[in-house]
């Protein structure tokens, strides 16, 4: 049975992140790193509309259990063709239904559009941005007035970097990378993002870093000398305050990412990194025409999809 829906739909957009320090201290009993990290949103981003089209499908609402109540129709942007993205109850979007379902005691039947922009399985946190962005959007259709503390107690239960997500800007990540402090970031940062043809898994790069270093400190190596060099609003200092842990192991594993970010930084970036576990490399540029000169000179060397983009930008918010 179809039946025609009557509201206007709401989209949230969330964007992707990236790490500008990620300290990583020796494996957890529980499997997890402690984190000493920064992060940035940038404005590579994913859109997620719900509800309010003009057809609904109420058969899929009447099935039952949690995964045919949401109804998910993913699109994915050209550059992502051939990606793997989850589409199942697998997809974090499902799973941050389900949270809020079992929080609330309620079912939350909602139809999904998700624009798929964010690189995957990349190191930018792309389904943490989908599963924060759910967590907006259903909270909003369905009216529920969840507060800001209990959204992100749900999305620290979803994964490590999900309240990140949601508050966005540039902010500190401690603990599993759960723990999120804002910080005051007056600066445009210009970034050229470069991602790979194929993901890297995240578990796979942190146990390499565990092959790597037995006998990695049990506290995270500090951000203090990257809030320093951020606070400064100088692209340089910035460049060269970067640090990703993950970095040595996601090259390691992917020897040309090492070739790529050589690349890049000839051709002017102040500096190139792995984002987060890879293989998504990030340039910080001086300014708009130096990204674009890196830019247009990695086309021309090769590489397939280059973006450029800008940092911070909000967390998971409303558009519509
Ligand atoms: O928290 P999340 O589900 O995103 O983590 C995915 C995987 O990444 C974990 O299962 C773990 O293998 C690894 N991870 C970690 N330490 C962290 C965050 C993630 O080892 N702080």
């Amino acid at each position: 049975m179809m039946v025609i829906a009557a509201r206007n739909p709401l989209r949230v957009r969330a964007a992707a992140k990236i790490n500008l320090h990620l300290g990583v201290g020796r494996v957890r009993a529980d499997g997890f790193h402690p984190l000493d990290t920064v992060y940035q949103a940038i404005s590579v981003h994913d859109d997620l509309t719900v509800g309010g089209f003009a057809v609904h499908h109420l058969e899929d609402d009447l099935r039952g259990d949690l995964g045919p109540r949401v109804h998910l129709d993913l699109r994915l942007a050209d550059h992502l063709e051939g990606s793997d993205v989850p589409s199942g109850t697998d997809n974090l979007v499902h799973r941050a239904v389900a949270l809020l379902e079992a929080h609330h005691g309620r079912d939350l039947p909602v139809d999904l559009i998700l624009e798929k922009a964010i690189p995957v399985a990349g190191g930018m946190a792309g389904g943490s941005a989908d599963a924060a962005a759910a967590l907006v959007a259903v909270d909003r259709w369905h009216s529920l007035e969840t507060s800001d503390e209990e959204l992100l107690a749900l999305a620290a239960d979803l994964g490590s970097d999900i309240p990140f997500a949601l508050v966005g800007g540039t902010a500190r990540g401690l603990g599993r990378g759960e723990v999120v402090t804002p910080i005051a970031d007056a600066g445009t940062w210009w970034w050229v993002v470069v991602p790979s043809a194929e993901g890297l898994s995240t578990p796979a790069v942190y146990r390499h870093f565990d092959a790597l270093h037995p006998d990695a400190p049990r506290e995270p190596p500090s951000a203090a000398t990257l809030l320093a060099a951020l606070a400064t609003r100088e692209p340089l200092r910035l460049a060269r305050a970067l640090h990703n842990d993950l970095s040595e192991p996601a090259i390691d594993l992917r020897p040309e990412l090492g070739v790529l970010i050589e690349r890049g930084e000839s051709l002017g970036a102040l500096r190139g990194l792995v984002s987060g576990s890879g293989p998504t490399v990030v340039f910080l540029c001086e300014s708009s025409d130096g990204a674009k000169v890196v830019a247009e000179g990695l086309r021309s060397s090769g590489e397939a999809i280059v973006l450029i983009a800008t940092g911070p930008v909000a967390g998971a918010h409303l558009v519509i």
